[in-house]
């Protein structure tokens, strides 16, 4: 019931804010044919990152968790024309084809697919000097969310601006006794960026296509803890 209805008004924004897009519907076609599963970001969600990227001057964006690309294809037509988004993503399947969706989107020179499990990409990143980011989409493996974060401030400066997907869960994360590792990192990316002093965030709770859940939003700030 609440979930048919979120999805009509999901669907009444998009007849409304957001046009019809082959690239991008094209891209969700092959990841599904593709045998992707169906967990990429909606098209309302998608088209705030993207105007989160353009409120920022985002010039460089790092995501972690790639899928098939669509987040990618927001975030990197943000971008001016010297931008670059750097994703991450751990199946080499997935990799395939967001490159193949990524091209077609006429963004290949722009986002860069990087395969291997984040934590060890992570440090790559860090040896190439690829920073600091402007913007970090965290949408990957959960349990490793507080890892991720860190990784975030440690590859951004002060002012960047961190996105974590993925974050309410229905509502499973009050549940303080959870054996579920995903409802576990979420509650310890909480509780990690609550405590971290160069952190300002907060957490937005969302319904719509994708049911229930929400963004867990914080900037980096110059030490000074504000709020
Ligand atoms: N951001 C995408 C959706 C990502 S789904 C979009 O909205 O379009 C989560 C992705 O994270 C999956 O493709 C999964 O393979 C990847 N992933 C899971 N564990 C990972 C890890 N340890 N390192 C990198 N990527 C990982
Ligand atoms: C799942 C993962 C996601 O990143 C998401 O946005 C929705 C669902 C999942 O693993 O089920
Ligand atoms: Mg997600």
């Amino acid at each position: 019931m609440a979930q048919e209805l979120w999805t009509r008004v999901d669907r009444y924004i998009e007849g409304r804010l957001i046009p019809q897009d082959p690239a991008l519907a094209a891209a969700i076609a092959a990841s599904a044919a593709a045998g992707l599963p169906k967990i990429a970001v909606s098209a309302a969600q998608g088209k705030m990152l993207h105007l989160l990227a353009r409120l920022a001057h985002a010039r460089r964006v790092l995501e972690i968790g790639t899928l098939g690309g669509y987040s990618a294809i927001w975030l990197g037509r943000a971008l001016p024309p010297d931008g670059r988004v750097v994703s991450l993503e751990v199946d080499p399947r997935h990799a395939e084809v967001a490159r193949s969706n990524l091209s077609r989107a006429g963004l290949g020179a722009v986002v860069e697919v990087r395969v291997g499990a984040a934590l060890e990409t992570l440090p790559e990143l860090e040896r190439e000097q690829a920073g600091p980011f402007d913007l970090a989409f965290i949408d990957a493996d959960k349990e490793n969310n507080p890892a991720y974060i860190e990784w975030a401030i440690r590859l951004g400066r002060p002012g960047t601006l961190i996105i974590v997907d993925n974050v309410v869960r229905e509502g499973s994360i009050l549940d303080s006794a959870s054996h579920d590792a995903d409802v576990r990192g979420t509650r310890r990316a909480y509780e990690f960026v609550g405590a971290h002093s160069r952190l300002a965030a907060t957490g937005i709770q969302t319904v719509g296509v994708k049911g229930y859940d929400g963004f867990l939003m914080a900037i980096i700030t110059d030490g000074e803890a504000r709020s």
